[in-house]
């Protein structure tokens, strides 16, 4: 019998390209069981509530700088939603390592660089600023440190004549959109 689709949490701030793409495959190792911003005004969360995924908004404005207060109820809101894996998409808080410890070994991000090059934030104006000839993008796991976990899979495209960040971002970011969904299932294949 096959095994049912892995639970995942997509967690969000924004657009929610990736997002998107992760929920395009119909035929999968996983399903996208909940979505998680801590902007209620993430285009990415009304884009989900539209396509009947559980969306929730969890504002971390009212925890003040108590992050970690703000992570307890994002843990019982995931719990609450039997998630067994996170994949964070554009999410722009740092976490705990209080949260990334629950969640060790079971929580994926993606980011917008050939890691460990450009870790953080920039990463397009750096990449040209360095003269490089190829970009790309990395999902790997989420550790204590940020965008330092165990690289599990990345892809590349090439720097172009007169790319400015913007055109560059745009490129890494179709390369994203194939990445990731074929990343976190084969991850939740492997589970
Ligand atoms: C992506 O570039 C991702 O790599 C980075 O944040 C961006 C999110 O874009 N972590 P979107 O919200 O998925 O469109």
């Amino acid at each position: 019998m096959a095994c049912p689709p892995v639970r995942v949490a997509v967690l969000i701030s924004g657009t929610g390209s990736n997002l998107r793409a992760l929920v395009e495959p119909a035929d999968t190792t996983y399903q996208v069981a909940l979505v998680l911003s801590n902007r209620p005004e993430a285009i990415g969360l009304a884009w989900a509530a539209e396509h009947g995924i559980p969306a929730v908004a969890l504002p971390h404005a009212p925890y003040g700088k108590d992050r970690q207060a703000h992570e307890v109820a994002l843990d019982e809101t995931l719990r609450a939603h039997d998630i067994q894996v996170v994949a964070l998409a554009g999410y722009m808080r740092v976490l705990t390592p209080w949260l990334v410890g629950r969640w060790s070994g079971r929580m994926l991000n993606i980011h917008p660089s050939l890691l460990p090059k450009y870790p953080g934030l920039d990463t397009h104006r750096r990449a040209l600023d360095a003269g490089d000839v190829e970009a790309g993008c990395t999902v790997h796991l989420v550790s204590e440190g940020v965008d330092e976990g165990p690289i599990l899979d990345q892809a590349r495209v090439p720097v172009l004549d007169g790319d400015t960040p913007e055109t560059l971002a745009a490129r890494v970011l179709q390369a994203e959109h194939r990445l990731y969904p074929r990343a976190l299932a084969r991850f939740c294949a492997g589970l």
